[in-house]
């Protein structure tokens, strides 16, 4: 899609819904920050967005972690929804929507579709026996349960012999039809190694899958009954996929649904999402989704993070490093370091201040703040003219006028001849910026917007006004040539702050304050549109443009150096 057009066909964006047995940690933090920065450039580029996220509550998990808190189910689940929310509150997320399982708009429609695929005969009664992972809710063939030599290939605990009657779900008919959706990519499953994954494991063939759990005496009182059948559950992973749809299934949202979805998890649960989900829909007579992502995990300093190592990094840790680094700080280094890729990723404090100070304090906000302290020092805080940005230089003379300064320090420039080509290099980087966001490649898209800052800092160093300063009233030009240069550093890193938006909301509005640039969205709503698309906020010159005459305040830097050998921050004890 080129930067000139916007899509537009409705986005929506979801992540897993998590379980409640628990509180909130990095990994759930993760997924939803992913979904957020990619629902937030949508949202930039022009389109009309839907953003779910939510809670996964009808888990035996639940029930039994309840007990333990000596609280009834829905008490302890909503102890726990209400962490999610906070959490997700506190990360700045744009969600549309949180949903929460025991909620009636879930259950009602939930139920609805088991009919539905009832009625059909897609769902029928069976006898089941079969390899039980408790840890994960879910059953394993023969072949998985062996390769991992009966223990849960998630946890590692060990898995249950469990014979049932249960209804179930007639995934073995879809076979052909998956297969067809995987090689023409009309549902596309990424990264590619993940793909490769779920077409193995396809290959050696689908059986029907359980869709229920019997109820046996003193269960709680805890998940959807069968709407056949009352001593039979519906299994919560069944359940708990139907949330993509029963939230947006009515007049207002279904463009949703009928738009471009894609849904986010991790890798541990990419099956449920790539096979038994699309099945499901497709035999309920719904478009499956365009794009299933499942990224790797998040390890905490170098080892996996496990209940018994108590190694969790919880959103309290997160915060602390808020407080320390920023939030943004947090969400640019979980967006730009994390696990999108096949690869697991390394959460560790070393790491986080050398991106923190290369990326942020020495780059970013390096520049702009370079930038908005040149125009307060020379100019008064007032921006001094407009500049065309089709050459930079309107007749290069400006530039000229730069190195003529740079020469009389005794400091001539490498190549005399080199041009600043402001409008094209800007025009490259937001198609870059678009391709990449399509290809939910965060980091690239991210790194387009960072390439206009290294132009900047390169074209600063080159034109160096500083220099050109101190020669205002020795050089005729040197006022006009301080003014272009300027202007064009700024326009520039106003584009760029555009594209750095959706990582760091904050930080980047702290700059449009600073700077009295428009407000581009509602500010009472994270959520809300924007007042144009990229492609014409984006454009050098125009109404959205810094203007002659902007008053641009220095303030403080957006991002302080770190210190490398201070300790990593803790955090703060919980209740
Ligand atoms: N409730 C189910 C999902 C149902 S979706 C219809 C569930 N919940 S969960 O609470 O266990 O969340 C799993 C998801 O949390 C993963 O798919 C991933 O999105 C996120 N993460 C959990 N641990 C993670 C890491 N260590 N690293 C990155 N993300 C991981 O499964």
């Amino acid at each position: 899609m080129g930067s000139d057009q916007t899509n537009q066909t409705p986005y929506y964006i979801t992540t897993p819904i998590y379980y409640v047995n628990d509180r909130p940690h990095i990994g759930h933090c993760y997924t939803t920050l992913i979904a957020d920065v990619a629902a937030r450039a949508q949202r930039l580029v022009g389109r009309d967005v839907f953003f779910l996220t939510g809670t996964d509550e009808h888990a035996e998990k639940v029930s039994k972690t309840a007990l333990e808190h000596d609280k009834t189910p829905m008490e302890w689940a909503t102890i726990n929804a209400e962490r999610f929310k906070d959490a997700f509150a506190f990360m700045n997320f744009s969600n549309d929507d949180f949903v929460r399982t025991t909620e009636d708009r879930h259950t009602t429609k939930a139920t609805q579709y088991i009919q539905q695929l009832l009625d059909q005969g897609d769902i029928e009664l069976g006898d089941y026996e079969g390899w039980y992972d408790p840890s994960q809710e879910e059953y394993l063939t023969e072949m998985v349960a062996k390769e991992s030599n009966y223990n849960s290939p998630v946890t590692g605990k060990p898995l249950e012999k469990r014979v049932e009657q249960n209804y179930f779900f007639r995934l073995d008919k879809y076979q052909s039809w998956l297969e067809d959706q995987f090689a023409d990519d009309t549902i596309t499953i990424l990264p590619g190694a993940r793909k490769n994954e779920v077409l193995g494991r396809l290959k050696q063939g689908l059986m029907k899958v359980p869709v229920s759990r019997q109820i046996k005496e003193g269960d709680p009182d805890w998940g959807i009954k069968m709407p056949c059948d009352d001593s039979h559950r519906i299994y919560v992973w069944i359940e708990a996929l139907c949330n993509y749809l029963t939230t947006v299934d009515n007049d207002q949202r279904t463009k949703y649904w009928e738009g471009e979805v894609t849904h986010l998890m991790a890798k541990d649960i990419l099956w449920f999402h790539a096979i038994i989900w699309p099945a499901m829909l497709h035999a309920m007579g719904k478009q499956p989704p365009k794009t299933v992502y499942a990224h790797a995990y998040w390890i905490a300093e170098g080892t996996k993070m496990s209940k018994s190592l108590g190694n969790f990094i919880e959103i309290d840790l997160l915060a602390a490093y808020a407080d320390k680094y920023s939030l943004d700080a947090v969400r640019w280094f979980l967006t730009t370091q994390g696990p999108l890729g096949a690869n697991d990723a390394d959460f560790a404090h070393a790491r986080f201040v050398e991106v923190y100070n290369a990326d942020l304090a020495n780059s970013i906000g390096n520049s702009m703040s370079r930038v908005g302290n040149m125009v307060a020092k020379y100019f008064e805080g007032t921006v001094p003219a407009t500049c065309n940005g089709e050459f930079g230089f309107p007749d290069g003379s400006s530039l000229q006028t730069a190195l003529k300064a740079l020469e009389s320090v005794g400091k001539p420039a490498d190549d005399p001849n080199r041009t600043f080509h402001f409008q094209e290099f800007i025009t490259k980087a937001t198609t870059d910026y678009h391709d990449a966001l399509e290809r939910m490649d965060l980091e690239s898209m991210l790194d387009s917007a960072r390439s206009i800052v290294r132009f900047v800092d390169e074209f600063i160093s080159y034109s160096a006004p500083f220099t050109l300063a101190k020669q205002l009233d020795t050089l005729d030009d040197a006022p006009h040539a301080l003014r272009s240069i300027l202007y064009s550093c700024a326009e520039a890193l106003r584009i760029a702050s555009l594209l750095l938006y959706p990582a760091m909301p904050q930080k980047m509005t702290e700059l449009w304050n600073a700077w009295n640039c428009e407000h581009l969205t509602d500010q009472s709503n994270p959520n809300s549109a924007f007042v144009a698309p990229l492609s014409e906020l984006a454009q050098w010159n125009s109404t959205h443009s810094i203007k002659q005459g902007q008053s641009i305040t220095k303030g403080d830097p957006l991002f302080m150096r770190a210190d490398a050998n201070e300790p990593a921050p803790v955090a703060e004890p919980t209740a």
